[in-house]
């Protein structure tokens, strides 16, 4: 068969927010891990969709390793960017290392399609993706594509609907 075209993915958030489970939503059933532990530096992980292959650089959002995304920015061809949206608390913690993040020299000026989950949306008090994306000021990217999901990673809600977008955003 044809060759699917390759992507690399960062997936960046606040410890806590889902990153590693939604990773692993997206994985083959056979290569799923049954418990998630929080991630240690970053863990390398891959799943396909109808065209393309993903690697996934699945970044520990831990205060302690957050130095490490920026030495994967430039391999970085699309983004995902996770949040707890039952953390009103880390929003603004949410929002600084966004904002750290659209600024860096090796992403301002590139055009990649960033994915935001606003994860965890079955927890009662959950922010909307709407409410999400306005605390973190996301109408305010103009030079990227970008799009938001509500998203329950454990039930697995929301997911493909991400992907499809991310899948027609990555040429
Ligand atoms: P780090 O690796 O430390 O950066 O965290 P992470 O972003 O990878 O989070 P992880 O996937 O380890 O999930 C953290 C906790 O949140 C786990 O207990 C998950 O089961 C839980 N969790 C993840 N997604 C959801 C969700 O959508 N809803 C609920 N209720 N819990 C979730
Ligand atoms: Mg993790």
């Amino acid at each position: 068969g044809l060759k699917k075209k390759e992507v690399n993915v960062l997936c960046l958030g606040l410890d806590n927010s889902g990153k590693t489970t939604i990773i692993n939503q997206l994985k083959p059933s056979n290569a799923q891990a049954q418990d998630i532990v929080p991630t240690i530096g970053f863990s390398i992980e891959k799943f396909k969709t109808s065209s393309l292959s993903f690697t996934v650089f699945d970044m520990s959002g831990q205060g302690r390793y957050r130095n490490l995304w920026e030495h994967y920015y430039k391999e970085g061809q699309a983004i995902i960017f996770v949040i707890d949206s039952g953390d009103k608390l880390r929003m603004v913690v949410a929002k600084e290392e966004l904002d750290t993040l659209l600024n860096h020299p090796d992403i301002k000026h590139r055009r990649i399609p960033l994915l935001f989950f606003a994860n965890k949306m079955d927890l009662r008090d959950a922010l909307s993706a709407v409410k999400v994306s306005q605390l973190l000021c996301l109408e305010n990217i103009k030079d990227k594509p970008w799009h938001i999901c509500a998203s329950d990673a454990v039930k697995g809600e929301g997911l493909l609907e991400g992907v499809d977008w991310l899948q027609g955003n990555c040429i």
